[in-house]
């Protein structure tokens, strides 16, 4: 995969103008075999990883939740539906403990910060979002030297970061510490692709044989859970901490969540403290992630059945080819024969059948991204949804 802008993979794939599309459609009956009912005429979206709720849903979402149970503010991260959060998330990931984020950046600069203590070196994958992606954080403000490995590659192999870690020596004069090591899984930059659960294992190998400490950047570890049939658990074990988004496909509005061992989660109430992110409450983004991600896992095997039987039925009809990517998760190639208009295609499909998808480009080639929305509508439904827009 060659290394891709951010900026222009929003445009090139019309991500940004999305919402501007919303179709004005009617209320469609949207239950949800497990867990949380569907905002009302909510759309199928064949674009990113879930549920990203408008304020109005948003606040629906939350009523729900409270008739249900009264919902309980935190005061600071601490107590409440963020203390109820961290708990679920310390027994998901098989870790010690758990502790809200108001962000990922900040779970990945802060848990990588402890992790390295006063040693310098931090090795991570060139196409990684804490390497592109944070402004230069850990250079600035941790004072770390990023060491990047295997651009355009999903991610380094455990060969590439061991002979990287072996070969300073004969680099340079003198020597420093080693402090941390980061591994993205699944890779945003790399469409989703997974690191492949064996090189996990011998990265993870390597560098607790060398006593180096390991970070996941699991954003959306729920994707590669679901589509490798690892779980998170075992996923979690391979390393040292694990930060987990709570808005991606848990419905919150933002914050994150970061496991790990008692000793290094305890310092991080005091780190998020001075690095500003101590914010009074918490309660809307914990309660709202709490509430979803009661049947998460089953959701998402439900989608990819469904995904499965629409794709097999899309490759069937003329001039349309669905394919799945190399190690890929919940990110599949669409390809329309040049026959077709993709735009005229697109649009009616939003416009009368209230399927969103990213526009084709000149190729005629788009993303389809598999989420729970896919349970809003029928197999039959939206398969001949997609067949009324090729006629
Ligand atoms: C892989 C990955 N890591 C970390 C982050 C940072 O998350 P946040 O937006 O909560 O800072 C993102 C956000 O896009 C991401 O995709």
């Amino acid at each position: 995969m060659s290394s891709i802008n951010r900026r222009n993979f929003l445009k090139s794939t019309s991500l940004a103008a999305l919402p501007s599309l919303l179709p004005l459609a009617p209320a469609l009956a949207a239950p949800l075999t497990n867990g949380p009912a569907a905002p009302t005429g909510a759309p199928v979206k064949f674009f990113g990883d879930g549920e990203m709720f408008s304020p109005g849903d948003y606040l629906q979402q939350l009523q729900q939740v409270q008739s249900a149970t009264v919902i309980v503010p935190d005061r600071y991260g601490n107590g409440g539906a963020v203390e109820a959060l961290e708990k679920q998330f310390a027994a998901i990931t098989g870790k010690e403990k758990a502790i809200y984020m108001p962000s990922g950046t900040l779970a990945n600069q802060l848990a990588v910060a402890v992790l390295s203590g006063g040693n310098t070196k931090v090795f991570v994958p060139d196409e990684s979002h804490y390497f592109r992606d944070e402004a230069d954080a850990a250079q600035s403000v941790f004072q770390k030297r990023l060491m990047p490995l295997a651009k355009g590659q999903a991610c380094f192999t455990a060969q590439q970061l061991q002979s990287s870690i072996e070969g300073l020596p004969q680099e340079e004069v003198f020597s420093s510490g080693i402090g941390a090591v980061l591994v993205e899984n699944p890779v945003r930059r790399a469409d989703g692709r997974m690191v492949p659960l064996e090189e996990i294992k011998k990265i993870s190998a390597y560098c607790r044989s060398k006593n180096i400490k390991l970070h996941l950047d699991g954003a959306r570890i729920y994707m590669a859970s679901a589509w490798s049939g690892v779980s998170i658990k075992e996923y979690a074990s391979y390393f040292d901490t694990v930060y987990i988004s709570l808005y991606k496909y848990l419905g919150a509005s933002g914050g994150a969540i970061l496991c790990g061992d008692k000793i290094v989660i305890d310092q991080m109430p005091h780190l998020i403290k001075i690095h500003g992110g101590n914010m009074y409450g918490n309660w809307l983004n914990a309660a709202m992630a709490l509430h979803r991600l009661e049947g998460t896992e089953s959701r998402l095997q439900e989608a990819i059945k469904r995904a499965n039987t629409v794709f097999a039925a899309l490759n069937k009809m003329k001039g349309v080819k669905v394919s799945a990517l190399d190690n890929g998760t919940n990110i599949y190639n669409l390809t329309l024969a040049k026959e077709i208009d993709g735009k005229k295609f697109q649009e009616t499909l939003n416009k009368q059948y209230h399927i969103l998808m990213p526009p084709p480009n000149k190729d005629n080639q788009t993303k389809l991204s598999v989420n729970e929305t896919l349970l809003y509508q029928d197999t039959d439904t939206i398969i001949n949804a997609f067949k009324n827009c090729l006629s």
